[in-house]
């Protein structure tokens, strides 16, 4: 038997990660971590723990009563964490915030080793984390705090998890605090993190994957695509990158190289810009092949600025596309991401 790794995402966005040894209890292994989680009874009475499992598979035994859980709520991914027994990696969704549960998101330092800029529209930051590499699921940000200000900024990662190694695709903003930063930044600075955060990350892939990336909202796809090369993912996935201008359209190579890890992966850049040469112009929306949404029969994620968040989902509205699931994550700069 095998330890497994559990993520308790808590409503107020942070998650933490705990390891169940082989046969123990997710409440068990909360504990031991420090965490506390809903409960009362902890003997499957009450129902007090009651929580959603998102992904990942699991044993809740026989020894509960039907008040704690019913059979209907049992089918419908509820679990109650002081029976629940993991048999693989999972994720949980907490009713409660992360300070109710006595515990808050973890930080961490890290050294930058690369500062790379992309057109005069984006930036890369590699950064080495300084002690164990983060644990995260595939689309969640952090905060990183920019030296000498005194404020942070959040970024999705866009390397997967599990890396000392962390990359960040961040947007070029002309006086922007993150940015004036980078501008000088050199290998070796130190910048201190603190997360996962965020509520918009890859679920359990059970049907083809659209993904709606807007500018560098592209960053949580890349972790999320480097995670489905990992696995020898077969699901269909297909990206449509769409960004103002011509110079916005930055790490298309890196796109381009899951072609080739990715057997059924499919994307298109698309460009707003009326003056652009581009051969695909407008918006995403005008450049979705029926197939992408497969009647419905598919999971959408969606990154990028408030205006394309609220076109994509009034776009499905008036043509009565109603995917399986819809994932999708706000962002402005200089404000923390919103998930949905
Ligand atoms: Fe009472 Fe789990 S704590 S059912």
């Amino acid at each position: 038997m095998s330890s497994y790794n559990v993520a308790l995402n808590f409503e107020d966005g942070v998650t933490r990660f705990v390891t169940c040894k082989a046969g123990e209890k997710v409440l068990d292994a909360a504990f031991r971590a420090k965490i506390n989680l809903p409960m009362d009874c902890s003997d499957g009475v009450c129902g007090t723990c009651k929580c959603r499992a998102e992904s990942g598979r699991y044993d809740l035994g026989d020894d509960y009563i039907d008040d704690a859980l019913t059979e209907d709520e049992k089918d419908s991914g509820l679990v109650l964490t002081c029976q629940m027994v993991p048999q693989s990696d999972c994720v949980i969704a907490v009713p409660a915030s992360s300070t109710v549960c006595k515990t808050g998101h973890s930080t961490f330092a890290a050294t930058v080793t690369k500062v790379e800029a992309h057109n005069d529209a984006a930036i890369v930051l590699e950064l080495q984390v300084d002690e164990a590499a983060p644990v995260f699921l595939p689309g969640q940000y952090v905060n990183i705090d920019v030296p000498g200000s005194g404020q942070h900024r959040s970024y999705s990662f866009s390397s997967a998890p599990g890396e000392a190694a962390i990359s960040f695709l961040i947007k070029k903003i002309p006086g922007g605090v993150m940015s004036t930063w980078l501008e000088s930044a050199q290998p070796g600075a130190k910048v201190e993190l603190s997360g996962p955060l965020g509520s918009f990350y890859l679920r359990a892939v059970e049907r083809p994957l659209l993904f709606l990336a807007g500018g560098t909202g592209l960053a949580p796809f890349l972790s999320m695509l480097e995670v489905l090369a990992r696995t020898n993912s077969q699901q269909k996935v297909h990206l449509i990158y769409g960004v103002t201008r011509d110079l916005d359209l930055v790490q298309v190579e890196a796109i381009e190289a899951y072609v080739a890890r990715l057997p059924n992966f499919t994307y298109s850049t698309v460009v707003a810009d009326a003056q652009s040469g581009h051969p695909r112009k407008g918006w995403v929306t005008q450049h979705m092949p029926a197939e992408s949404v497969n009647d419905g029969d598919v999971d959408v994620y969606l990154c990028g600025p408030p205006p394309m968040v609220d076109a994509v989902r009034q776009y499905f509205d008036a043509n009565g596309i109603k995917p399986n699931s819809f994932h999708y994550e706000k962002f402005t700069p200089n404000v923390v991401p919103r998930a949905a």
